[in-house]
């Protein structure tokens, strides 16, 4: 019996196997193992891959991985698995959109490709940065389990060193999407379950000691930069930091591989009426990290959002990366589409529901000056209970704040989603709620709460460990009507600033009537008509992000309005075909100003 497989004279062994998983999950990826992409220049590992779907998870059972290139010809015992006989496809992509009948595929597949490799100097390390794999992934190069990774929506890195040889390498990559009770989200969710290698793949060549995490904000006074290094290894030394345009140039000493400094600077804010970004390189010793990076402060005062001291009132709207042709993947001009729409709406502000959207967007947002709340997929029931799953979400939240730490747009870390009020839960998420703090002090924390029902008020044990509750409410909509949000709104005393996190009515493109006839455009308008005068004057809203910006695929709806769509978009799903709900919402964020005053002419 070798460490990692079954007895090797059993050939029949892998058929009564279950635990057949368990060697593979010894060597996980996590936010400790993660190296900042910021101005490297990676080898690219994007373009064409052979892709075979593996339902019943024969590669990890049967080893496909440990098999040779070999063509049939060669073989010495019959095989399974043939790497060529496997469809071409791009990496990054979704399999769900690449084949009719791979629309519904939840389960196992193999990815790979070769690639030619040359060694570099003496001493240099390589670590493959994948932007994100769905749900579950496990990396093999040239037979060698480098490692795997879970979770659905942020990036992981594993380092390639000691199995690469010169000259061809094989890369594979098994990537496994079903929808399960323990992981994160669970298995019941209103979204479409894509599968696949659905962001970057490439390859980082680095010195021995590498910069793994930099970051530099503003501390909470504005008086100065707090620069911060997490290196490779535990090394001494001295790192340097720079902002060329301030004049700023400071030695930072590095013990055990961390470093961290504040020097005093006075740079220009940025905001969304100015978002202004900055150059900062970050270099020890050979390795050198360039960001840019905008300054801000965000703080809580009373029932006020404030950013760089002034109010702010957040007009927004919800997004899901859903994209007809592309599935989760998100393009730069997909991307930059969302925003433009957006901005149309009146909006400053966007929630990125409800998983960790892809990194540019948080860049794109930076230069566009966008505010955006980010956050992680425990959304409504979860195996609350379970320390894996626990362990599962904390590295998942762990990962999006260091791949986004330097982010200006991101303002709101959201821990969770529609979740039950139970002391499970509270448990969970109150951990989730210390460990976005305690990873990042500037940020504020967020979920998305719904109603206290026994005493109809906005109020939910977890508001006390947030620093903005997050209000799911759909009075009008699944509420028969507006009467309930009177009463709630006048009955709540949240004490802290309350955001409408989600709100919205379905519409089918063109489908119309008078009054309130469900599924119509008229409706849908005028549900945003009577939401919004509402909440607009009930001075603890401190903004409200509309549910969504586009109709996206759930396999959950299926009227004649709905086959398989969620219509609460205010533009259908071909991102083009905007409903009256659209310019209705636009009306009235235009009667409300950046900080929250009204002037409803
Ligand atoms: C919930 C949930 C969303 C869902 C929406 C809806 O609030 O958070 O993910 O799509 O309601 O019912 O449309």
């Amino acid at each position: 019996m070798t460490a990692d497989s079954g007895p090797a004279d059993d050939p029949f062994h892998h058929l009564h196997d279950e635990d057949y998983a368990r060697p593979f999950a010894r060597r996980m990826a996590t936010a400790g193992t993660l190296v900042t992409r910021a101005g490297r220049d990676g080898i690219s590992l994007d373009g064409e891959w052979h892709l075979t779907l593996d339902l019943f998870d024969e590669g990890l059972r049967q080893r496909w991985f440990e098999l040779d290139d070999n063509p049939p010809s060669q073989w010495a015992t019959p095989r399974d698995y043939e790497i060529e006989a496997g469809e071409r496809v791009p990496v990054p992509s979704c399999w769900n959109v690449l084949k009719p009948e791979w629309t519904h595929f939840e389960g196992g597949a193999w990815y790979t490709r070769w690639f030619d490799w040359q060694p570099g100097e003496a001493g240099e390390r390589t670590v493959l940065h994948v932007g994100a794999a769905n749900y579950l992934a496990h990396v093999f190069l040239n037979g060698a389990h480098l490692g795997g990774h879970q979770g659905g929506s942020t990036p992981f890195c594993l380092e390639a060193t000691a199995h690469l040889s010169p000259g061809r390498n094989r890369l594979q990559v098994y990537v496994e999407n079903r929808r399960r009770a323990d992981r994160v989200p669970m298995h019941h969710i209103d979204w479409f379950n894509y599968g696949g290698l659905y962001r970057e793949v490439a390859l980082l060549r680095l010195p021995p000691v590498f910069v793994r995490q930099a970051s530099a904000a503003l501390t909470a006074d504005g008086a100065a930069i707090r620069f911060r290094l997490v290196l490779s290894d535990a090394a001494d030394g001295e790192a340097l930091v720079e902002i060329a345009e301030l004049g700023l140039r400071a030695v930072v000493p590095v013990k055990a591989g961390q470093g961290e400094m504040i020097v005093p600077a006075k740079p220009v804010r940025w905001s969304p009426a100015a978002p202004r970004l900055y150059d900062v390189r970050f270099a020890f010793g050979a390795d050198v990290v360039t960001e840019r990076i905008g300054f801000r402060t965000l703080e809580v005062r009373g029932t006020q959002i404030l950013l760089n001291g002034a109010p702010i009132w957040l007009k927004g709207v919800c997004v899901h990366e859903d994209d007809l042709a592309l599935g989760k993947v998100a393009t730069e001009a997909d991307i930059r589409r969302r925003f433009r729409h957006a901005r149309e709406l009146g909006c400053n502000f966007l929630r990125l529901a409800h998983y960790p959207h892809h990194e540019a967007v948080a860049r794109i947002a930076d230069e566009e000056g966008l505010l955006l709340w980010a956050e992680v997929p425990v959304y409504w029931a979860i195996d609350f209970a379970n320390p894996a799953t626990l362990a599962d979400a904390r590295n998942q939240l762990s990962e999006l704040i260091i791949r986004d730490i330097n982010r200006a747009s991101v303002i709101l870390w959201g821990v969770g989603n529609e979740n039950a009020d139970t002391d499970a839960r509270l448990a969970f998420m109150v951990e989730l709620a210390r460990t976005a703090k305690h990873l990042d002090p500037s940020r504020l924390t967020a979920a998305a709460c719904l109603i206290n029902r026994e005493r109809f008020a906005i109020e939910d044990r977890l508001a006390a460990h947030l620093d903005v509750i997050g209000l799911n409410e759909y009075f009008g909509w699944y509420e028969p009507d507006f009467l309930g949000l009177d009463r709630l709104l006048a009955n709540s005393d949240p004490g802290k600033p309350v955001i409408v996190s989600e709100t919205g009515a379905d519409a089918a493109p063109s489908h119309r009537g008078a009054g309130r006839v469900l599924f119509t455009e008229d409706w849908q308008a005028d549900f945003y008509r009577e939401q919004f005068r509402r909440l607009a004057a009930t001075p603890y809203i401190a903004g409200l992000a509309a549910w969504l910006l586009y109709d996206f695929r759930t396999e959950r709806r299926q009227t004649r309005f709905q086959r398989g769509f969620n219509r609460k978009g205010l533009l259908a799903e071909d991102k083009k075909t905007r409903k009256r709900a659209f310019f209705a919402l636009a009306e009235q964020f235009a009667t409300i100003g950046e900080d929250g005053t009204r002037h409803p002419d």
